[in-house]
């Protein structure tokens, strides 16, 4: 039997939750694994708050972690960027693997961590770091090593999710469903990363660099949240036959990788379409196996802690193991060319004429409608919303269309653009 004792930086929610599964897999996860998993101690803020461990377990100091001779594995699930980014430097040039929950810091600094890796000899495991408790990073370098992945189309924020079916199952209105889903441990205090697309994009960066072995940048994904969506967005979506998700896409190009993040209009018959509340879902699309389907839960203390120790103990049978991701071959990120339909709502004023001359705005940049219909009482006295469905048009060509259109003094508010996913 090998055995590997753990260092964890953080005590948290995953954290705890990966001494539960510890403490509950006893000799059942040894005999499956063939490895005598223990944890040593964690690295806190506060040894003071009450846990699960005793006193003795718990240190202030990094060095008991990522330099002590009795720590074999060091797992990363502190979150944020310093000091986990340094940690897991020291770590590995201390000469031990290194298991890490965190999206974040791999989004900014992944290319580093993994040239330092490589210069260690140590690997990185980052299973948990992308749609939580699904086995998708693995699955992807493994499972379809023949597969040319072309596209991935996911949810891979769990806390938008459960806000947009809430908004749709529940009729609530945005700022009730974000609270719905703090009550449930779903949302963190300040839920803007999760509403903001800027958690999916960090996810997005780890899963196209595994699916296209090769580096992308954070900063240049195109990033739109949740917060315009209102509650007559959901419903006049529905009633044209789609259900508003929270989508992430990346595409291989020749030039580069289209990687975006935004809320978007899904087919009820798409395989998105029934994934609800916290779930995530990513949709595989390459050459070989046409379309692989991965679905689960994103996050929660067990599901992540699950992926964390599915890390833990592949580097402990395998100490070479590698995801196959060469930093060094990093791409831009580019604009797909292609037109798509989209869904537009314009907070107008209750003026005669005003259907036609949107319409006649946006027949000038080339974008015809598919259907249009104004509802003049929502909005209370004098306003309401022209909600319009396009055939596919040129991403440019609307943008210009709704500049004009906010120029044009017929708007009560800001107009709202959202994709149709075909
Ligand atoms: N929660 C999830 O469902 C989930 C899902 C997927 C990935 N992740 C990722 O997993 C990582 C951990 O998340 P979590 O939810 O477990 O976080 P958490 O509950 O906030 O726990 C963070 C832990 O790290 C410790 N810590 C934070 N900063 C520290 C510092 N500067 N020095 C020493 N200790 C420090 C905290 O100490 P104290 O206890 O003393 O405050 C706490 O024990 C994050 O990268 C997150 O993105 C989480």
């Amino acid at each position: 039997l090998k055995r590997c004792r753990l260092g964890l930086l953080g005590l948290g929610t995953v954290g705890t939750g990966l001494l539960r599964l510890l403490d509950r897999g006893g000799e059942g996860l040894c005999e499956r694994t063939g490895a005598r998993i223990e944890f040593v101690r964690a690295l806190v803020r506060d040894t003071g708050k009450p846990r699960a461990v005793e006193a003795s377990k718990l240190t202030l100091e990094p060095a008991d972690i990522v330099e002590s001779s009795d720590v074999d594995m060091v797992v990363e699930v502190m979150g944020g960027i310093e000091p986990a980014r340094s940690l897991i430097l020291r770590a590995l040039a201390a000469g031990k693997p290194v298991v890490t929950a965190n999206k974040a810091v791999l989004a900014a600094h992944g290319a580093e961590i993994l040239a330092a890796s490589q210069a260690a000899g140590k690997p990185v495991g980052f299973e948990a770091s992308v749609c939580g408790g699904i086995p998708l990073l693995r699955a992807i370098a493994t499972g379809l090593v023949a597969e040319e992945v072309e596209e991935l189309v996911g949810i891979l924020n769990g806390t938008s999710n459960f806000v947009l079916t809430r908004m749709y199952q529940d009729g609530l209105d945005l700022g009730a469903a974000v609270g719905m889903a703090q009550e449930r441990g779903l949302a963190e205090a300040d839920p803007t990363l999760d509403l903001d697309g800027s958690d999916a994009a960090h996810k997005l960066v780890i899963l196209a660099e595994v699916a296209f072995h090769t580096a992308a940048r954070f900063d240049q994904i195109e990033r739109e949240g949740i917060a315009g969506i209102t509650p007559t967005d959901v419903k006049v979506a529905d009633e044209f036959g789609y259900v508003i998700k929270p989508v992430a896409v990346a595409r291989k190009l020749p030039e580069g990788l289209d990687l975006r993040v935004h809320p978007a209009l899904v087919p009820f018959t798409h395989a998105l379409g029934p994934v609800s509340d916290e779930y995530n879902a990513v949709l595989v699309r390459g050459h070989a196996t046409g379309e692989t389907l991965f679905y689960g839960r994103g996050a929660g203390s067990l599901p992540t802690a699950a992926a964390v120790l599915s890390d833990i103990v592949e580097l402990v049978r395998h100490p070479d193991w590698r995801i196959p991701w060469d930093p060094a071959k990093s791409r831009p990120v580019v604009r797909a060319p292609g037109k798509s339909r989209y869904y537009l709502r314009l907070p107008v004023l209750d003026r005669p004429g005003l259907i036609g001359k949107a319409g006649t705005i946006l027949g000038e940049h080339d974008i015809s409608i598919t259907h249009a219909e104004a509802r003049l009482a929502e909005g209370g006295e004098g306003t309401g919303n022209l909600m319009v469905l396009t055939h596919a048009a040129e991403e440019e060509a609307v943008e210009r269309a709704l500049g004009e259109i906010v120029g044009s003094a017929i708007l009560a508010g800001d107009p709202l653009s959202l994709r149709i996913l075909e």
